[in-house]
């Protein structure tokens, strides 16, 4: 029977690359759809960026652009990392869309008419300067347990606790540094407290063919004991300045990032449906037969399995089939890392000339179908590439494509091969339901280590009839005949195995070949006899060690030893809509360290006498970036120093205590653009850690005319390299 099935990846934010931990469930997801195709089914692969949200509005603004040209550019960017790793999206849309705006619309109206949308004023920090509430993860100060300074709003990077923004102490705006203010203000919160939520979740969660068991207890543990309300209204708005979907009737409140996000997933596949002429009610209609199915990483687990439901439930659509989480990413046991060079995006990856298929697959052959966390380590990574795919299953064509070609004119057997086959090598075509059946349920872990086995079988069977012996023998050329195209079918075999996991890869094969596309169900037969095969070129390289040291050369971090490492791939598990540990996963290198206060000092007339020459690799010892004034303060009991906090665009920010009190007004700096010593060691200071240092100009002796900080050119962006 064919099924219909309409499949998603989580829409990753239109604000930052895709990274090698964002390839895990996309190359998941894409396994598992091409596997559906090749199945025979009707299945569509649909995603789109995630655009709205603070974040996004900030990172545009800084860059001196709309948000409209910003998620542009990075769904550019997207779009070509994703075909790039062979990620076959029949849509890759925006939420920044018609269609999701009006399935935003459309659900809002529908809970409201539900009674399950309600109004409620609260308080929140206010920037005074910037005009706008702040998330939590834009209020910083001193952690309320332990004192570590520059923490986020919402927990502790030092400690680990989490609070409210509330309990920071001397909070300060990440945005202008201010002061932030506690203001109150009208928003809408989705009912999910409401009796018939809570009934109608304990029932979709506990269904026992959806959720895999992690899941299911865990939203039993949110969900708490039968009578007991766990569960709290969802806050689904946001005050202006925000970059998102005004809501119908609320001037100057939008519809909240995660409340449209999801719905991108309908509004990309309304948007497929447009272009296809396919009928969008019968995929999301309330009495829709075909399946639904999220694939997901485990720190969405709450909005994917609580409040998507539950809105899709109370708005008349219906609900998920399944949702399926998958773990973290490590590298090499450790989370990704600037530092150690192992936080690798999709793009560096590809322009290092790696083979992207050789990462599918190698993360299908860690991915069960749990939420089991994954480890990319490097060294293995190597090995296994390079002894399973190319010298078990490349092997096997290599070894039999000549002679077939030299020998044989091309073509296989004139007999038929069938009955030799199933007596040489019994169990590869029956192994084909089997291998499906772990496909099916995401466990290509088993998959893989199964078509492995097969290839062992069939390796078994060239060293056991050796075709480069039986070639030089007199009154062989029969059975190097047989044995060569058994060998030919057999590869054939495995490249439908293989085929969801290696897209690029088969398509070479079936040239090869000389075949049509296969499917699954090629599976139930061999080749014909005579069949004329095509010169074989190898189809795949090994890794080279080097490669992946290249590799990870280019992704460490310039800034080394003053960059804290990045938390890609938080240890913990499932995150609620506020906790840490759903930003960690998402967010880019919160810088961290310091450096040296007042400009370096010449001596003699104007500069004074010039210092010793150097070389130009002494030269390029010193990263010189464009770094933004971020903030500015006095500090306390210091007659020089200004505290600055510079941002580097994705390096982050750091703390600076710079010792040109007597030349500027801290006031005056905000905004300003200069240049910083990036990779200077941090240096504790009496007032702090101060992590670089600004560069001025001054006379020799330091006095008159005074200080004068460098600044670029305009154009010039924070973090650029000054060279
Ligand atoms: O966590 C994230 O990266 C979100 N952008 C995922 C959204 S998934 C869906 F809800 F749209
Ligand atoms: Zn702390």
């Amino acid at each position: 029977m064919t099924r219909k099935i309409l499949v998603t990846s989580a829409l990753p934010y239109a604000n930052g690359a895709i990274h090698l931990g964002h390839l895990v469930e996309y190359i998941q997801t894409d396994i598992w759809t091409r596997f559906q195709k090749m199945r025979g089914h009707e299945c569509w692969f649909v995603c789109a960026d995630d655009t709205h949200g603070t974040p996004i509005m900030l990172r545009a603004e800084k860059e001196g652009v709309t948000p409209e040209q910003l998620i542009a550019r990075v769904h550019a960017e997207h779009s070509r990392d994703f075909a790039g790793f062979h990620v076959a999206f029949d849509n890759y849309h925006t939420t920044h869309s018609d269609e999701t705006r009006y399935y935003a619309e459309d659900i809002f109206g529908k809970l409201k008419a539900a009674g399950l949308i309600e109004v409620r004023s609260i308080e929140q920090y206010y920037d005074p300067v910037k005009q706008m509430f702040l998330p939590d993860r834009f209020i910083k100060g001193e952690c309320p347990k332990c004192g570590a300074k520059d923490q986020y709003g919402d927990a502790c990077e030092s400690c680990g606790a989490a609070y409210a923004p509330t309990d920071l102490k001397h909070p300060y705006s990440a945005v202008s540094g201010a002061k932030p203010v506690l203001k109150s203000s009208d928003h809408y919160f989705f009912k999910l407290s409401d009796p018939r939520c809570q009934a109608f979740l304990r029932q979709w969660t506990q269904h026992e063919a959806r959720l895999q068991p992690e899941a299911a207890n865990k939203l039993q543990e949110w969900l708490g004991a039968p009578g007991e309300n766990k569960l709290t209204d969802w806050d689904i708005s946001r005050d202006a300045p925000y970059f998102g979907f005004e809501i119908p009737g609320a001037p100057g409140k939008f519809f909240y990032v995660w409340l449209d996000a999801p719905i991108g997933y309908m509004g990309s596949f309304k948007n497929f449906c447009t272009k296809k002429g396919l009928d969008f009610d019968e995929f999301w209609g309330k009495d829709s037969k075909a399946e639904l199915y999220h694939f997901i990483g485990k720190d969405i687990l709450y909005f994917h399995a609580l409040f998507w439901p539950a809105e899709l439930e109370f708005a008349g659509y219906r609900t998920p089939t399944n949702v399926f989480a998958h773990g973290f990413l490590t590298v090499d046991g450790a989370k990704m890392s600037k530092s150690r060079g192992t936080f690798i995006t999709a793009e560096s990856y590809l322009t290092q000339g790696l083979n992207p298929e050789w990462l599918r697959y190698y993360f299908a052959a860690k991915l069960n179908g749990t939420m089991e966390d994954i480890d990319l380590n490097l060294d293995d990574f190597t090995q296994r590439v390079n002894s399973d795919l190319v010298g078990k299953y490349i092997n096997i064509a290599s070894r039999a494509a000549g002679f077939i070609a030299k020998r044989f004119g091309g073509t296989l057997l004139h007999g038929h091969v069938a009955e030799r086959f199933h007596a040489d090598l019994p169990g590869i075509i029956e192994a084909a339901e089997e291998i499906a059946g772990l496909y099916e349920a995401r466990d290509t872990a088993r998959a893989l280590r199964r078509v492995m086995a097969l290839a062992d079988q069939i390796n078994q069977y060239v060293d056991k009839n050796q075709p480069w012996t039986l070639a030089k023998q007199e009154g062989q050329e029969a059975k190097l005949h047989e044995v060569c195209s058994l060998l030919i079918n057999a590869f054939r075999l495995l490249t439908i195995y293989l085929k969801p996991v290696l897209p690029k890869l088969a398509q070479r094969a079936d040239e090869f070949l000389n075949v049509a596309p296969l499917h699954w169900t090629d599976a139930e037969y061999l080749l014909p006899p005579a069949h004329l095969i095509n010169p074989y070129e190898h189809l795949m390289q090994r890794i080279d060690p080097k490669q992946i040291e290249a590799l990870v050369a280019a992704n460490r971090e310039s800034l080394e030893p003053t960059v804290a490492p990045i938390a890609v791939s938080p240890a913990p598990s499932f995150a609620e809509p506020h906790s840490p540990q759903r930003h960690a996963q998402h967010q880019q290198a919160t810088a961290a360290p310091p450096p040296q206060p007042s400009p370096a000092r010449g001596e003699g007339v104007g500069g004074g006498a010039f210092a010793p020459v150097i070389g130009i690799d002494d030269f390029a010892r010193i990263d010189l970036r464009v770094a933004r004034i971020a903030d500015a303060q006095h500090v306390e009991g210091a007659d020089k120093l200004i505290r600055l906090t510079l941002d580097l665009g994705d390096g982050g920010t750091r703390n600076v205590f710079a010792g040109i009190k007597s030349a500027y007004d801290p006031a005056q700096l905000v905004g300003r653009l200069t240049v910083m010593v990036a990779n200077l060691a941090p240096r504790k200071m009496k007032f702090g850690l101060s992590e670089g240092m600004v560069l001025a100009a001054s006379d020799a002796d330091g006095k008159s005319p005074g200080l004068f900080l460098l600044s670029p050119d305009s154009g010039a962006q924070p973090g650029m390299r000054v060279k």
